[in-house]
């Protein structure tokens, strides 16, 4: 896939015009700014040192509306990323309803309203996909471990499994039989509850599109961007390790825990470097995708080289 279309200045002109907006300096901060319910950020926090500043101290630009909008892996719409925008433009995102169950004390159907009640930070993460390919993203959402603590999962409960929508009349993707649908994701609860997990509801101080998963979907920065599922309809705490759609398609190549690691490559092709969509040439790709101080610690005394 050719990207060179996407220029440099077009992200750097969105940079400034975003950072104009909200009235800071650096896209250092992970937790820019946070407000009540969705829209624009009224109250600037304090930067925390992770975020989109690299290993080097480098500043990481972010990657453009248009760009983060119109190259899409979303294979309920198309397999074709510059296809997607267009073929999600009409999906229906509201009314829209999350059931939440499983292992838990306190089961609860969250609608958008009940979303729109939680506190909505602003978070800059960079985005990693299995393919060697990476954004920066200026998410809006909340930790899911908020809305995990709201329904109270039972000391049963050990994995966090998501769904999105199954609907081929809505998503005509499903209808291919490669992939059993729908779409899932799973994660350990530990790490379901890390504040780097996101619920996200907008980006660039808006609503999501359809394209990136509106009206919620998760977003797990240090590991590949398949685990960021979409559109998510129903989320279950259960006591066994969940089966993705990507682990039943192709077992050898997508694991459950998916952590972005350069050391270990994807049997076919090497995870070592990416492509920063926007950016002529390519970055190192990070342990952890930079997020090893956050994260590392879930995994001691596990073997990092077997962990795809
Ligand atoms: N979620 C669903 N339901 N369907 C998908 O095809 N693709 C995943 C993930 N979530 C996907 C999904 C992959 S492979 C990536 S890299 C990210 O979404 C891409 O997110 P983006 O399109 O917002 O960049």
């Amino acid at each position: 896939m050719d990207t060179s279309e996407i220029t440099p200045e077009n992200v750097y002109l969105s940079r400034r015009e975003f950072l104009k907006g909200i009235g800071i300096a650096s896209t250092s901060a992970i937790i820019l700014a946070a407000c009540k319910g969705q829209g624009t950020p009224v109250t600037s926090i304090p930067s925390t040192p992770t975020g989109t500043v690299a290993d080097d101290g480098e500043k990481e630009p972010l990657t453009s509306f248009e760009a983060i909008t119109n190259y899409n892996n979303y294979y309920e719409f198309s397999t074709d990323k510059e296809a997607v925008a267009r073929l999600s433009k009409d999906f229906p995102i509201s009314p829209w309803k999350i059931e939440v169950g499983g292992l838990v004390n306190k089961p609860k159907t969250f609608d958008l309203d009940d979303l729109n009640k939680f506190s909505i930070q602003e978070r800059v993460y960079r985005l990693r996909c299995v393919e060697a390919w990476s954004m920066v993203i200026p998410w809006m959402g909340f930790p899911l471990a908020e809305l995990l603590n709201e329904v109270e999962p039972t000391s049963a409960a050990k994995f966090v499994r998501f769904e999105t929508l199954y609907d081929p009349n809505k998503m005509p993707g499903q209808n291919n039989s490669w992939y059993e649908w729908p779409y899932v994701e799973g994660l350990r609860l530990d790490e379901a509850m890390n504040d780097l997990t996101l619920l996200a509801t907008g980006l660039y101080g808006k609503n999501l599109l359809p394209q990136s998963g509106a009206p919620a979907r998760l977003v797990v920065p240090w590991k590949y961007g398949f685990k960021s599922i979409k559109a998510i309809v129903k989320i279950d705490l259960v006591e066994e390790m969940p089966t993705s759609l990507w682990m039943a398609a192709a077992p050898n190549e997508y694991g459950f825990y998916a952590n972005v690691n350069p050391d270990v490559s994807h049997p076919r092709w090497s995870q070592a470097t990416e492509r920063r969509i926007g950016e002529t040439g390519r970055r190192k790709t990070l342990m952890f995708n930079g997020y090893a101080d956050e994260v590392a610690h879930l995994y001691s005394g596990m073997d990092l080289s077997a962990n795809y």
